[in-house]
């Protein structure tokens, strides 16, 4: 057993051991672009305060590192480090300025959350660049909002947080941890495929029929817009 004392000094030491093979790691995959003490270089920006949670969604997803010759936004790729080593690097640049931490489990888990209300939040603050089901979409210059089928729930928590590239963040104060968790559980009841994973609908505790009902509503609301569409076109074209 050890001492309240001895305890805390053991846990102090583990964790300077962890930003010490954190900042390894950064100096030979980082530095380069990111600068010796992350302080940024014309290659890449200052990571001092962006925290673990911005280490561990860029480097998880593979954009981190990054190519030597980008196009207008750096892509999405096979990540190369062990979970361990993310956060070891994650340690490492959360030492060098305080900054948002990578989410537990118990915030990002969307176990009992509100679909319907994490539909409408997400119409109202991500639609109009990831499209109505996160389908994604062009953006201005050759960017684009990514699709966001798939993307697990810690990522999709950490990209509200950290407000990747030409993303605006959702720090807590302005979004609940609820309120991203309602988001999460909508984007995988829009995402879930019904044949490969039948209980889709389970987190939620709706089940099939509301599901079907869901999609009904949905497409239906799709086809009143189309044929708005064509009638105002319509009419247009009778005026002209
Ligand atoms: C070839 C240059 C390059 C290398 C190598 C590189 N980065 Fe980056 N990094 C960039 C650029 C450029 C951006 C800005 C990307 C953007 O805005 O799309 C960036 C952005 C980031 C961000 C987001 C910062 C923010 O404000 O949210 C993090 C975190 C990051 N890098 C971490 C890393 C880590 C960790 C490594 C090493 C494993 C690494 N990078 C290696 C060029 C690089
Ligand atoms: C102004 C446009 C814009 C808005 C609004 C926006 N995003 Fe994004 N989002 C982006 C862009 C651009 C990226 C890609 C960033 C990158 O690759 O570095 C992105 C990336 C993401 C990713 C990462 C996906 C992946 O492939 O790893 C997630 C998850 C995400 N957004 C979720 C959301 C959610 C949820 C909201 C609403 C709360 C939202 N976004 C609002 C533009 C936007």
């Amino acid at each position: 057993m050890f001492a309240p004392a001895d305890k805390a000094q053991a846990e102090e030491s583990a964790q300077s051991l962890t930003i010490e093979e954190g900042k390894k790691l950064y100096t030979v995959g980082c530095a380069s672009c990111h600068g010796t003490d992350g302080q940024g270089t014309s290659d890449g920006p200052s990571l001092v305060g962006v925290g673990a949670a911005a280490v561990d969604f860029q480097v998880s997803t593979g954009r981190m590192p990054a190519a030597t010759s980008q196009g207008a936004q750096v892509p999405k790729k096979k990540n190369i480090y062990s979970q361990a080593e993310i956060d070891q690097l994650a340690a490492f640049i959360a030492s060098l300025g305080a900054g948002p931490n990578v989410p537990t489990k118990d915030q990002y888990d969307p176990e009992g959350a509100d679909i319907a209300k994490g539909g409408e939040l997400f119409r109202n603050n991500c639609a109009q660049c990831h499209n109505f089901t996160g389908k994604g979409g062009a953006l201005t210059k050759g960017k684009y909002a990514p699709s966001l089928e798939g993307v697990e729930p810690k990522h999709i928590y950490e990209a509200m947080l950290t407000g990747p590239q030409n993303m605006p963040s959702f720090p807590d104060t302005t979004m609940s941890e609820q309120n991203k968790k309602d988001i999460i559980a909508y984007l995988h009841a829009v995402n879930s495929d019904e044949t490969e994973n039948p209980g889709g609908l389970e987190l939620g505790g709706l089940g099939p029929v509301s599901e079907g009902l869901f999609a009904w509503i949905f497409g239906l609301g799709a086809l009143i817009a189309v044929a708005i569409w064509v009638a105002a076109r319509t009419a247009k074209a009778r005026k002209s």
